[in-house]
């Protein structure tokens, strides 16, 4: 008989040619543990998404009330489903009034798709500016905006009249004075994480986001905000863009979003959603996005979240005092908001002998896509002072050992 690793290996899809194949039986709040019933710390959250815990009580009982009285029932748009109906008028009700309709979809990409489709119909322009290191997911028209050559090169052509700006490059497109200007009125929408996530936790200026939001409204341009890595209390603030005073005009959303479930949204006013109503209609077609299931999931988790909202303002604590315990001439910078970190070394191998040797010692983190230096840290957000402090030992203790290794 085969095992289940072996069986893995020849029948599942590979990504990458060493998947961590980690052997996980069950999980629960920041703990998963493996079939011998070894304990992990998911210090990453499975990239964002189990920010109020792995199976989480609440969002447990959803799913099981949900799948008794009804799974999938028709494609998207056209039943009144309530776990979609309550969910979506929870998340309004904690946005911008001008937020208030809400597209649900499978995936952070397809929340992508359906934004930059929205904007192109909403403005009749086909030009879209996105920025270097951004991530916004691996469908076509997502790897378009994708501010990383390697990864996308080998699809193109994708999506004509798709610009990638370097706000750090000299001169800057966004320096002194002439500055945003190359977004004109031919640009449909600018499309920016609020924070970068795969670039390694990188943050841009209150100012610079400021003047973005400025020149999309002198030239008619929808700035759509992805927040499907840092949204939902990550940083400190239940949405990211809370931090710098602007607002949106279409919301990206994932990962979180369900509470541990396949879902994606993006939000926007309703006179530019209904856009998609006529002329054709259908614009955007899903049969699955906004499963009742997920809704379900998705609502038990917001509610919690908006319930427990001392663990949204312990958050900015809890990062603070990650930075202050990682501590170590190794570490160059541990840079971030709330609990969306990012711990840098000199070089990839030193950072990967570190994340396997914290894995073996039951601790789980991670790499950025675009940032492999950085080690990622983002834990549920349930996450005790205990269970963090002892999570930073683990990091300083592998630190430690590794350096001293590479010092013999
Ligand atoms: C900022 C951001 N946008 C979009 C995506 C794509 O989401 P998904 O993997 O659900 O398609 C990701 C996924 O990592 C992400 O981090």
């Amino acid at each position: 008989m085969p095992t289940q690793r072996e069986l893995f290996y020849q029948h599942l899809a590979q990504t990458t040619p060493f998947p961590l194949a980690l052997e996980i039986e069950r999980a629960e709040g920041i703990y998963l543990y493996d079939k011998t019933g070894k304990q992990y710390m998911d210090l990453i959250s499975g990239i964002a998404v189990s920010n109020v815990g792995h199976c989480n009580p609440e969002v447990v009982k959803a799913i099981r009330e949900q799948s008794e009285k009804y799974l999938h029932l028709m494609v998207y748009g056209e039943y009144v489903q309530s776990p979609q109906v309550e969910l979506a008028t929870l998340l309004c009700s904690v946005l911008p009034p001008k937020l208030n309709s809400v597209y649900f979809t499978n995936s952070g990409a397809e929340a992508i798709e359906g934004a930059m489709k929205l904007a192109k119909r909403h403005t009749g322009r086909t030009e879209i500016i996105a920025f270097k290191d951004a991530y916004h997911g691996s469908t076509q028209g997502a790897l378009s905006v994708m501010g990383n050559e390697k990864l996308k090169q080998a699809y193109r052509p994708l999506l004509p009249d798709c610009k990638i700006l370097d706000i750090n490059s000299h001169p800057s497109p966004f320096g002194e004075g002439q500055g945003v200007r190359l977004i004109t009125e031919k640009t449909a929408c600018v499309i920016i994480e609020t924070i970068q996530g795969e670039a390694g936790v990188r943050e841009f200026s209150k100012e610079f986001l400021q003047s973005l939001r400025k020149r999309c409204d002198e030239t008619g341009t929808l700035l759509i905000l992805d927040e499907i890595q840092c949204a939902f209390g990550r940083t400190g603030k239940l949405f990211a863009f809370e931090h710098y005073g602007i607002e949106p005009d279409i919301l990206c959303l994932a990962k979180s979003l369900g509470g541990g479930m396949p879902l994606g949204a993006f939000v926007a006013p309703q006179e530019i959603m209904q856009s998609f109503t006529h002329n054709p209609m259908l614009g955007h077609i899903t049969t699955f996005g906004g499963h009742p299931v997920c809704c379900a999931a998705g609502l038990a988790a917001l509610k919690f979240l908006l319930r427990e909202k001392h663990l949204i303002e312990a958050a900015t604590e809890k990062g603070e005092l990650i930075k202050q315990l990682l501590s170590h001439p190794a570490i160059k910078e541990v840079r971030g908001k709330g609990l969306l970190l990012a711990a840098e070394f000199n070089d990839f191998e030193t950072n990967k002998t570190i994340i396997d040797r914290c894995i073996q010692q039951g601790v789980i983190t991670d790499w950025f896509l675009f940032c492999d230096n950085s080690m990622r840290i983002a834990p549920p957000l349930t996450i005790t002072i205990t269970e963090l402090m002892k999570a930073c030992d683990v990091i300083v203790a592998a630190i430690a050992s590794i350096t001293k290794q590479s010092q013999n």
